[in-house]
C-alpha cells in the first residue's frame, strides 16, 4: 500500500486485522511513526496541552493547528493524516464545520478530519462527507466537553452503555469512516465494535476495538507526571533527553566540547 486510505481501515476491520494510530504534531515524530508502520497519524487538538502548554484542549485555535498539520502531511508518506477540529470551530453549524474542515484540507493537505460528538453532530458529519471530506468521529469521553461531562471520567457505564452504542450508530449513519471511543468500558466498546461496520479506535476502551490510539508524549515518556490508567509507557524519552542535555551542559562547562574534531 502506497498510502493508507479510509477504505483500507475498513478492510482491515473486515479481516480482523488491528491497526494503530498515534498523535503527531511535527516532522521527526511523524516521519518516525510513518516509518514504523503506524497506519494513522492524528494531529490532535491535544497539541493544546502537548505543544502549546495549555492545561486543556479548549484554547487551541485553527490557526495554531494548521502549520502542525502541514508539517505532518509533508512528513508522512504512508500514514493517513487526520486533523482534529478544535473546540468552537465546528459545533455552531454544519456550514461552520465545512469551512473549518476545508481550511485543513486546502492549507494543510489533511486527508481527513476528526470531530467530537454523537447524534448532535450528525448534520456536521453529513455535510462534510457529502462535501468530499472524510470524517472520523470521537465519542465516549470527549475532552472538549469536559465541563459538561463533569470532568475526566469513564462514559457509558451501566445504563449509559446504550447511549454510547446509539452515538456510534448515529456517526456511522451520518457517514463517518471511523469512530474513536475514549474511556468507555471494554465490554461496551467491544459491543459497539461488533454493532457497526466502520472501524472503532479505542483510547481507554479495551482490546475489543479495531484499532488503538495514544498520545505519543504519554506513551513514549516525553511527558512525565500523572498518566491516565489507559497509558502504557513504551519508552522514557524524558530521561534520554534530560541526560543528553545534562551531558552537553557538563561538556561545555568543562571545556571538553567542542573537541578538535568539531573544530574548523
Ligand atoms: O487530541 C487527541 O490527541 C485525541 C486522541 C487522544 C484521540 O483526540
Ligand atoms: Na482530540
Amino acid at each position: 500500500i502506497k498510502r493508507i486510505r479510509t477504505h483500507h481501515l475498513r478492510e482491515m476491520k473486515e479481516r480482523g486485522e488491528k491497526f494503530s494510530m498515534l498523535t503527531a504534531y511535527e516532522q521527526y515524530a511523524a516521519q518516525t511513526f510513518d516509518e514504523a508502520g503506524i497506519e494513522v497519524l492524528l494531529v490532535g487538538d491535544s497539541a493544546s496541552n502537548n505543544v502549546f502548554a495549555n492545561e486543556t484542549s479548549l484554547p487551541v485555535t485553527v490557526d495554531e493547528l494548521i502549520p502542525l498539520v502541514r508539517a505532518v502531511t509533508r512528513s508522512a508518506h504512508r500514514a493517513l493524516v487526520v486533523a482534529d477540529l478544535p473546540f468552537g470551530s465546528y459545533q455552531a453549524s454544519p456550514e461552520q464545520a465545512y469551512l473549518t474542515a476545508v481550511r485543513f484540507m486546502k492549507e494543510a493537505n489533511a486527508h481527513a478530519v476528526k470531530l467530537e460528538g454523537g447524534a448532535e453532530m450528525a448534520p456536521q458529519v453529513r455535510k462534510l462527507t457529502e462535501g468530499g471530506i472524510p470524517v472520523m468521529a470521537h465519542i465516549g469521553f470527549t475532552p472538549q466537553s469536559e465541563h459538561n461531562l463533569g470532568g475526566y471520567r469513564v462514559q457509558g457505564r451501566g445504563d449509559a452503555a446504550s447511549h454510547v452504542i446509539a452515538q456510534a450508530k448515529a456517526m456511522e449513519q451520518a457517514g463517518a469512516f471511523a469512530v474513536v471511543m475514549e474511556m468507555v468500558p471494554g465490554d461496551v466498546a467491544a459491543e459497539v465494535t461488533a454493532a457497526i461496520g466502520i472501524p472503532t479506535i479505542g483510547i481507554g476502551a479495551g482490546v475489543g476495538c479495531d484499532g488503538q490510539v495514544l498520545v505519543w508524549q504519554d506513551a513514549f515518556g516525553l511527558r512525565t507526571g500523572r498518566m491516565a490508567k489507559f497509558v502504557k509507557q513504551y519508552a522514557d524519552l524524558h530521561g534520554v533527553l534530560l541526560k543528553a542535555a545534562q551531558d552537553y551542559a557538563a561538556d561545555v562547562k568543562a571545556g571538553t566540547f567542542p573537541a578538535e574534531e568539531h573544530t574548523f
